[in-house]
């Protein structure tokens, strides 16, 4: 049986007494105003889910997530397949309302709903006993490194982390009651916010720093972490945190004068891009660059998702809509584009008895794999079977070839 060991006190709070010691908040953050570079989409395609959309999210596959009608469904070959809950002896019949969907380390998806914490495997949703209270989750952010490494779960009666079976609970001098969570990818920082207050989190040694930055953030509405930086979407634009920058915070005012709100945000892990959603528009900031892209008449509903080829999901009701920046406009095919690109870029490690990418049935089973190892940088290998250094991988445009056949539907 797991354990909730409450407690386990953490932190120095730097702004503690009022943060007299603290430094001229300027420095502390940076500003970045202007909604960007406008853009439209290259394509959007509706999807119907039938029933009005709870939430969206994706899978640790990239795969789109979608929760309706009590139940979670996963975007497969095209259309949405529900995931059934499997109830086993004591366990909730529903999940009640569905709050985060986010990747789980090892495959699937963690769920943090009403009734607790439910996993995602290949085809079922069941519970997973965690809390002697059982509480409702509103985060469940899995980190598989670096000094934050857990399962991190946020829920109306604060912090928790879980590492191997144990469950301890982090107090925060004054922050009490409801938490979001976000921890940078790589594990090595994060940011708990409590209502509209924020508190950033950094280890040290064994402990974790807690310090309180004083930022008019405004309402928050979301968070998010990619690999080097969280995020905040406020009523006052984008906030970015990174630990040991200078200065630690970033505000991007998504707007000419003033800001826009941030509804919802979704992180493009492959890019290592943000994407924030406002009443207007889908912003994407990558590498320093804001690109926005109109959103009017697709409603305000605070959904995003980022998939695996680096779609934009958003939801209206009971419609989905899927997005594309932009991409080569012709259709590809195996014989004509992709087999080239194979035999120049693959064949050399994947042409043997065992398995021969050169063959059509045999790429076109493993090639939405093929094309998130390739996003990650982990194909081609360099000499040896090593991954490659980070300058020796390959650029989007690269590999285009191999995303639009796939969205084409891999024809021969
Ligand atoms: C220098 C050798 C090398 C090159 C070049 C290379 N790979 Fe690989 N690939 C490997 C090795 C080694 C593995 C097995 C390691 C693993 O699974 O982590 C692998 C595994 C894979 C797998 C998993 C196979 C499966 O059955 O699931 C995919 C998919 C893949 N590679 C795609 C590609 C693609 C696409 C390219 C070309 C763009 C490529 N690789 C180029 C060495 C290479």
């Amino acid at each position: 049986m797991r354990t909730l060991l409450t407690s386990i006190a953490v932190g120095l709070c730097a702004a503690c007494g009022g943060g007299s010691d603290r430094p001229d908040s300027n420095s502390e953050l940076d500003v970045v105003p202007g909604g960007g570079t406008a853009a439209t989409f290259a394509t959007t395609e509706a999807l119907s889910a039938g029933e009005t959309v709870e939430t969206i999210g994706v899978s640790s596959e990239g795969h789109l997530l979608v929760v309706f009608g009590g139940q979670v469904h996963e975007l497969d070959g095209g259309a949405l397949s529900a995931r059934s809950l499997y109830v086993g002896t004591g366990d909730p019949e529903a999940m009640g309302a569905v709050h985060r969907v986010a990747p789980r380390i090892g495959g699937g998806a963690w769920i943090g709903a009403e009734a607790g914490l439910f996993a995602l495997d290949d085809l079922y949703t069941y519970k997973v006993p965690l809390l002697e209270d059982a509480g409702a989750i509103e985060d469940a952010i899995d980190i598989s490194g670096g000094a934050l490494a857990g399962l991190w779960l946020a829920t109306p009666a604060g912090l928790h982390r879980r590492t191997g079976d144990d469950v301890s609970k982090l107090e925060i001098a004054e922050l009490t009651g409801a938490a979001h969570v976000a921890i940078a990818q790589d594990g090595s920082f994060g940011v708990a916010v409590f209502g509209d207050e924020i508190a950033t989190l950094e280890p040290s040694a064994d402990q974790i720093l807690v310090d309180r930055p004083p930022l008019d953030t405004g309402a928050i509405n979301a968070i998010a972490a990619g690999t080097d930086a969280v995020y905040l979407g406020t009523a006052n634009g984008l906030f970015a945190f990174t630990a040991g920058a200078t200065p630690p915070w970033k505000q991007y005012t998504l707007a000419e004068s003033g800001s826009s709100e941030v509804l919802a945000l979704a992180i493009d892990g492959p890019k290592n891009a943000v994407w924030a959603r406002t009443a207007e528009s889908a912003v994407v900031i990558e590498g320093g660059a804001i690109t926005s892209f109109s959103m009017t008449g697709q409603g305000t509903m605070s959904a995003l998702a980022i998939d695996a080829f680096g779609d934009v999901w958003t939801a209206n009701g009971t419609e989905l809509a899927r997005s594309a920046t932009a991409r080569a406009t012709q259709s590809a095919t195996f014989s004509a584009d992709v087999l080239p690109w194979i035999q120049d870029r693959c064949s050399m490690c994947h042409m043997n008895q065992t398995q021969n990418f050169e063959d059509y049935e045999v790429f076109a089973s493993v090639a939405e794999s093929a094309l998130s190892r390739v996003r990650s940088g982990d194909m081609p290998r360099c000499t040896g079977g090593l991954r490659c250094p980070s300058e020796q991988r390959l650029e989007e445009a690269d590999y285009l070839v191999l995303e639009q056949w796939i969205r084409d539907g891999m024809p021969e």
